[in-house]
């Protein structure tokens, strides 16, 4: 009976283990899907950045004569955008290596303006203009600069997809930072068609998309970017009407 209880353990120990390793593998691939549309996703823009550029470049030297001048700064252009790419794969290989957050100090309004300038040629090209109201006296945060700049830019490039949705009204997006008691707070307004009330948390479910060519992963990496840096992202109504995204940022230790 002994011996018997013996080899039954030992079975259901390897059945556990099985059982164990098989889930293990199952999430290693469902973690590496993530990571894979989520680099899909956040690439897609610099490379479009890039490719505007290039061809800016072109334009410019099949002029009579050629603007170096223009060449030259849209030849520059292009480099950032692949540096761009490449940070952002940098730190979706830290991702996978499972190597600790960076956690450098840096100023968010400049951060923010950086985007901004990342996202002209989309905000031009849709007709949308964007208005700042950037708190003077902004403390550092502390933090991974490019994933939060990715944060940014996610919530423009929705308000600005949302604004393109409806024909008429102004475009405005207008993104404002405030210093709290515990950190900063960033917000993103647009004037588009909003979020129904009942979706406002839905919005930032993985694959939960209303548009026809969105993967829907776009605020869930917001969200899942600002869990890890200890902030907290929401959606509601803006006034009088849009969306109205917001997150909060710890400010870097003072040591
Ligand atoms: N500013 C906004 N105004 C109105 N609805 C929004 C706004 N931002 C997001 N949404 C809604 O939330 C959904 C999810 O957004 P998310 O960024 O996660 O994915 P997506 O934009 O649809 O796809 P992708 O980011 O891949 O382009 C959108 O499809 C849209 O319905
Ligand atoms: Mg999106």
């Amino acid at each position: 009976v002994f011996v018997l209880d013996l080899t039954e353990r030992k079975r259901a120990e390897e059945a556990r283990r099985e059982l164990e390793s098989a889930f293990a593998h199952m999430n290693r691939v469902s973690m590496m899907g993530e990571l894979a549309s989520s680099l899909a996703h956040e690439i897609t823009q610099p490379i479009a950045s890039a490719r505007n550029n290039a061809r800016a470049a072109q334009n410019f030297l099949n002029m009579q004569p050629p603007d170096l001048g223009e060449i030259s700064e849209a030849v520059g252009c292009v480099v950032g955008d692949v540096d761009r790419a490449g940070e952002i794969i940098d730190r979706i290989r830290e991702q996978i290596k499972k190597a600790p957050p960076r956690k450098e100090r840096f100023d968010l309004n400049a951060s923010i303006n950086e985007v901004i300038v990342l996202a002209r040629s989309t905000t031009i090209r849709n007709g949308v203009s964007v208005q700042t109201r950037l708190a003077d006296g902004l403390l550092p945060v502390q933090g991974d600069r490019v994933q939060l700049q990715q944060v940014v830019l996610n919530l423009i490039l929705n308000a600005v997809e949302a604004m393109s949705s409806v024909e008429t009204g102004a475009r405005e997006l207008l993104i404002c930072t405030e210093q709290e008691n515990m950190g900063a707070l960033v917000a993103v307004h647009d004037c588009g068609p909003g979020i129904d009330p009942t979706q406002l948390e839905r919005v930032f479910e993985p694959f939960y998309t209303t548009k026809s060519s969105g993967t829907g992963l776009g605020l869930s990496i917001c969200r899942s970017i600002i869990d890890a840096h200890g902030g907290r992202l929401w959606a509601e109504a803006n006034k009088p009407r849009g969306a109205l995204f917001q997150f909060t940022l710890p400010n870097a230790k003072n040591s």
